[in-house]
């Protein structure tokens, strides 16, 4: 049994008084807050070990620690996600790095096309659009309806014989929707063309099988699921990997540099190293390791169940409000951990709501993220205007708030309501 108060306690940052007030942190998707496990264990590495890892280089003793910790946390990763192998986790900074090796390491020609969605995250789109539009091949958009779902008809319409990549978001960062992946997937299998799932709110917050999904890249952002900033994963299958061109190069991914009658002939080495140049975020990594050790510990399936029961509150006492638009869907199937949405007003915007919450409330600063989420393209399509400054806000949960924040928030978020009339 999880008990989800103590778990609460690993997160010291929520106990303290910022300003003479209690902190909420209702902005997960944005990055999540570290447990203590993650932060000893950068200390660990700092205070006692402070050198370089990487096979076959820094042989001496806090080398090889650090080597062996390092790759360790690659193991718990596999793990986390069930791969096959280690050797298909690469270490990235963030989702977007792993976004854009995807996007530039994968062969295309100019006769293929590449499928996407208007519900992506900037991140997700722009490194494919720039492929495509480097190669000259087309970029294809699968529309989100209004309330951020996705028709299969349209997967199966947009993706054919040609279609080299289908890259998409698993849950969306602006309206928390699941995609249908399994099924996209196979729909994209089908004409062999490759899927690469955008993993970075789905991963941290339920359990993630690449392997059942058989999916072909999957990129992960380890700082929204427990793990240090500047760290993120990509998932590959081995084989894809090894066909994949590098997009990073110099020391490290190496095996040899031959120079020959005034020519030099690289020779690089296998997936995962290959992709990893230069020298690495140790810390980060052993930092990952831990923090996917932590959520393994409280178990992915409690981590979602416990979400979703939070969910569920936030989501009724908002839908009960008048004087709010909800963004995307108000049902709570399917659906990840956040809501975003915006005053029914002429006179105050979602910055004013993030501002009152943070600012405004006589005993707590509760936080969330305004704007439209790196997302303009789908608030675009629901009639939004990003460049005329209008957005949402999001309150997105994780394992360390509680019911009682909820109806803090609930309250308070009714006072504004009422204020602005
Ligand atoms: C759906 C989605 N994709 C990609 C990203 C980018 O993640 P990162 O900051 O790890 O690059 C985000 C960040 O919020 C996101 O929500």
């Amino acid at each position: 049994m999880v008990v989800w108060h103590r778990i609460r306690k690993d997160f010291p940052v929520l106990d303290q008084l910022y300003e003479g007030k209690i902190l909420i942190y209702f902005d997960s998707a944005c990055m999540s807050l570290k447990p203590k496990q993650v932060w000893e264990t950068i200390e660990y590495y700092y205070r006692y070990l402070g050198a370089c890892g990487g096979a076959g280089r820094s042989t001496h003793s806090l080398g090889t620690e650090t080597s062996l910790l390092a790759e360790e946390a690659r193991d718990k990763v596999a793990k986390f996600i069930n791969a096959k192998d280690s050797r298909e986790i690469i270490w990235t900074r963030n989702a977007t790095e792993g976004l854009n090796i995807a996007a530039n390491s994968i062969s295309i020609t100019k006769n293929q096309n590449i499928v996407t969605t208007s519900l992506e995250h900037h991140s997700g789109m722009l490194p494919f659009y720039e492929r495509a539009k480097k190669v000259g091949s087309e970029f294809r958009i699968v529309n989100a309806s209004k309330d951020g779902r996705f028709d299969l008809s349209d997967f199966e319409k947009k993706i054919d014989d040609n279609t080299r990549i289908v890259s998409l978001v698993h849950a969306s960062n602006v309206t928390g929707t699941i995609a249908p992946l399994k099924e996209i997937i196979e729909i994209a299998h089908e004409h062999n063309a490759l899927v690469i799932s955008d993993e970075a709110q789905y991963a941290p917050h339920a359990p993630l099988d690449v392997k059942k999904l058989d999916v072909d890249i999957a990129v992960l952002s380890m700082h929204k699921a427990c793990g240090p900033s500047g760290m993120g994963v990509l998932y590959g299958k081995y084989d894809l990997l090894e066909e994949m061109d590098m997009f990073f190069v110099g020391g490290d991914v190496i095996e040899d540099v031959v120079y020959k009658d005034g020519k030099i002939i690289p020779k690089y080495l296998p997936p995962p190293h290959k992709f990893e140049a230069g020298l690495q975020n140790y810390a980060g990594m052993m930092g990952v390791g831990a923090a996917v050790d932590y959520l393994m510990n409280i178990g992915m399936e409690e981590v979602h169940n416990r979400e979703q029961s939070l969910l569920r509150k936030l989501l009724r006492g908002m839908l009960d409000l008048e004087g709010i638009e909800i963004i995307g869907s108000t049902e709570l199937k399917n659906r990840a951990a956040l809501v975003s949405f915006r005053p029914k007003s002429d006179v105050v915007s979602h910055n004013d709501v993030s501002m009152y919450m943070n600012d405004m409330l006589p005993q707590h600063r509760i936080m969330m993220r305004a704007g439209n989420h790196c997302v303009h393209p789908f608030a675009y399509s629901i009639g939004m205007n990003p460049g005329k400054g209008e957005g949402s806000v999001r309150a997105s949960l994780y394992i360390y708030n509680t019911f009682d924040e909820i109806e803090v928030f609930l309250g308070a978020l009714e006072d504004f309501l009422r204020t602005i009339g």
